[in-house]
């Protein structure tokens, strides 16, 4: 099958977030969000520093021009805009996402920005509780307002938050929650409904203040196979997908919560409490595309009679795709390590094949356009003698992704954009510098920030030729 199927205006990017790169946590302005928080209260890496894309953000865009990037995503900080939250703006912080957005426009490159990439400000956190308290949304819903209306003239492409079924699954470490709320998992899906209110509002207001603008949120999204072919496994990989994909897509692109799956949380007394107008907002604030981040496949079986709940991220590990193995819904499904694909060092299933069935399957029942907005591997790369990194295994990983998306093309989905996580090494959440995704090597540990110095890694070069020859020499 040829690759040819690329649209001529495909936009081949690269992806990174805030609190992830920026550095200055606490610099012009800017107060701490949860992120810090969370990380100063178990330290992996010094958020402080980063990458400091803060300063260096016209060194890598400069990278990015010679790598020939056509976008850029990434996120603003919330309190990097807003200190508390609410209130007074910081003009320092604002102008930098300006002088970001016009360095971007200068090269060619299309600004794709997040509105929220889990750095909720502390400030509300210390308020309320954050997004457990439902005035989170009217504050998020001014600050998209305000972050719209002042980029709307740059910016036509528009994502609002990132990964709300990981914020979910994760919900402990995606946001800071006060120690009286961790026994009740009720309070995630508490927390997902705000959000939902809250990705609405932003939806509303591209629509409103930005001509032809485009939003969708970012949703990580792994397929769900069943284990055998018994009939009772691929129903509960039906069940495992309804909760942990199809709750969150059915309300961004058809506005309602998915049936079954709320049946299922009803019962269990884990639903959220919906207010009256609630639905009428999700239905108002549609989406235009979705975008994915897609990292890794899911497996399920159907749950011994007599399985015990375990929810994800509480008890089990760190990690995002091993912390799916062992979750047990009750009657519903088991999570289990699926035999048949290799893993990533940190555990997570590497399954290229799983994007163009992501892509096809989300494509049937939505027919809108997608964007990857993350993609990557996380690997412990090594600064060789020759000052080089020789990561084959990135440039595998990426190849084989970029074939599904053709694939799925060739089979009539509409793809806009692919941004491999992530452009500059990022610090991993729960394991900084140690875990690696970028296309450019930043030199620094986690005990060390050296003097950061930026060094193209071979996934850098050989991407560069893929953008070229628009994804045909792979
Ligand atoms: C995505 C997040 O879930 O996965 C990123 O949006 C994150 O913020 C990426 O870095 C990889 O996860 P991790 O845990 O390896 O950093």
């Amino acid at each position: 099958m040829s690759n040819k199927k690329f649209p001529k205006n495909f936009l081949w990017g690269a992806a990174t977030s805030a609190y992830q790169v920026e550095g200055a946590a606490e610099e012009d302005g800017k107060a701490k969000s949860q992120q810090d928080v969370l990380n100063e209260l178990n330290p992996v890496t010094d958020l402080a520093i980063a990458s400091d894309h803060y300063h260096r953000y016209k060194e890598d865009i400069a990278l990015m021009k010679e790598l020939g990037l056509k976008s850029y995503r990434f996120s603003i900080a919330w309190s990097r805009v807003l200190p508390n939250g609410v209130g007074e703006r910081n003009t320092k912080g604002i102008e930098f996402y300006h002088n970001l957005i016009d360095e971007l426009i200068k090269n060619e490159i299309t600004p794709i920005p997040t509105l929220y990439h889990y750095d909720m400000p502390m400030a509300l956190v210390e308020k309320y509780d954050g997004w457990i308290n439902r005035q989170s949304v009217d504050d998020f819903a001014k600050y998209a307002e305000l972050v719209i209306k002042e980029y709307k003239d740059k910016v036509k492409y528009w994502t609002t938050i990132n990964e709300q079924s990981i914020i979910v699954q994760q919900w402990t470490k995606k946001n800071y929650i006060p120690k009286k709320y961790i026994n009740n998992p009720q309070i995630k899906y508490q927390i997902n409904h705000h959000m939902n209110l809250a990705h609405a509002m932003a939806c509303k207001y591209v629509h409103k203040y930005v001509k032809d603008g485009k939003v969708g949120a970012n949703l990580s999204y792994a397929p769900i196979y069943p284990l055998t072919t018994d009939p009772k496994d691929q129903l509960a990989a039906q069940n495992a997908n309804d909760l942990r994909n199809l709750y969150y897509t059915d309300i961004y692109l058809k506005g309602k919560y998915n049936k079954s799956a709320l049946i299922y949380l009803e019962n269990n007394g884990l639903a959220p409490k919906i207010e009256k107008h609630d639905m009428d907002i999700i239905k108002e604030g549609y989406s235009d595309f979705l975008a994915i981040n897609y990292y890794y496949s899911n497996t399920a079986k159907a749950p011994e009679s007599n399985a015990e709940r375990i929810e994800p991220g509480l008890n089990l590990s760190n990690e995002k795709g091993k912390s799916a193995k062992g979750e047990i819904q009750p009657g519903f499904y088991e999570m289990v390590q699926n035999p048949k694909l290799e893993t990533t060092d940190w555990g997570w299933t590497i399954d290229p094949t799983g994007l163009e069935y992501v892509l096809r399957e989300l494509y049937s029942r939505y027919e809108v356009p997608f964007m990857i907005t993350e993609n990557g591997l996380g690997a412990f790369d090594k600064l060789e003698d020759d000052n080089r990194i020789h990561d084959a295994y990135r440039i595998d990983y990426i190849r084989e992704h970029i074939k599904s998306m053709a694939k799925a093309i060739e089979f009539g989905v509409e793809l806009w954009s692919y941004n491999p996580w992530s452009f500059i090494d990022i610090l991993s959440t729960s394991n900084g510098y140690s875990k690696r995704y970028g296309l450019v090597y930043v030199d620094r540990t986690d005990e060390d920030p050296k003097i950061l110095k930026r060094i193209k890694k071979d996934s850098y070069y050989w991407y560069q030729g893929v953008i070229k020859s628009n994804g045909e020499i792979l």
